[in-house]
């Protein structure tokens, strides 16, 4: 049976959420990947940054785009030495300035996605999808890729039944 791993970031606090400010006890992508661990079973690995973002929604906006316009490789707490026993790899992060934080891609430059199937999940305001699997395509050039899913954020907690289906679908058995 295929072994799954779900590699996810995700930031509490302030969040934009359907046209307003608010704050979330626990991250959406946080959520998203606990139901896909709940779904399909499989081991998860959160990337945390050394350097905390600001705890101001519209602070780390402009901390997050400065990341993007540098294509910064933020330094982790963690990170994950090898993915060779393991098949699936979700990863999943919130949709920020239209792909994933660049401390996703700092975990995944590290990583050898030969013969592993990968898939996207992305959480969002507005943006679906962004160029995250485009992004993904480029780093995790040896991999083969199942249909991401872009999960709207505000919707996160009533996601499951969709999330379930989707991962049981798209994961190789
Ligand atoms: C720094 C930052 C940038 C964001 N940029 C976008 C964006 O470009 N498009 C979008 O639809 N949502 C954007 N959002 C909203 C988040 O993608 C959305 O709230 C997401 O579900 C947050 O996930 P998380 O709670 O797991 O961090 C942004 C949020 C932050 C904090």
């Amino acid at each position: 049976m295929a072994k799954n791993l779900i590699i996810y970031y995700s930031r509490k606090g302030e969040n934009y959420v359907n046209g307003g400010i608010k704050n979330l006890a626990k991250g959406n992508t946080e959520i998203v990947a606990e139901f896909i661990q709940k779904a399909v079973g499989g081991e998860l690995f959160e990337i945390k940054t050394v350097k905390e973002y600001a705890a101001d929604y519209y602070a780390c906006t402009d901390e997050a785009k400065e990341e993007l316009r540098e294509q910064a490789r933020p330094e982790l707490k963690k990170y994950l030495g090898s993915i060779d026993d393991y098949d699936n790899i979700f990863v999943c992060g919130p949709c920020w300035w239209g792909t994933f934080p660049m401390a996703v891609f700092t975990q995944l430059e590290r990583l050898d996605f030969t013969g592993k199937k990968v898939m996207a999940v992305m959480t969002h305001e507005g943006s679906g999808l962004g160029s995250c699997e485009h992004d993904l395509k480029k780093i995790c050039a040896c991999a083969s890729f199942g249909k991401g899913l872009a999960v709207h954020g505000a919707d996160a907690v009533r996601s499951e039944s969709t999330v379930a289906a989707w991962a049981k679908k798209t994961a190789a058995k």
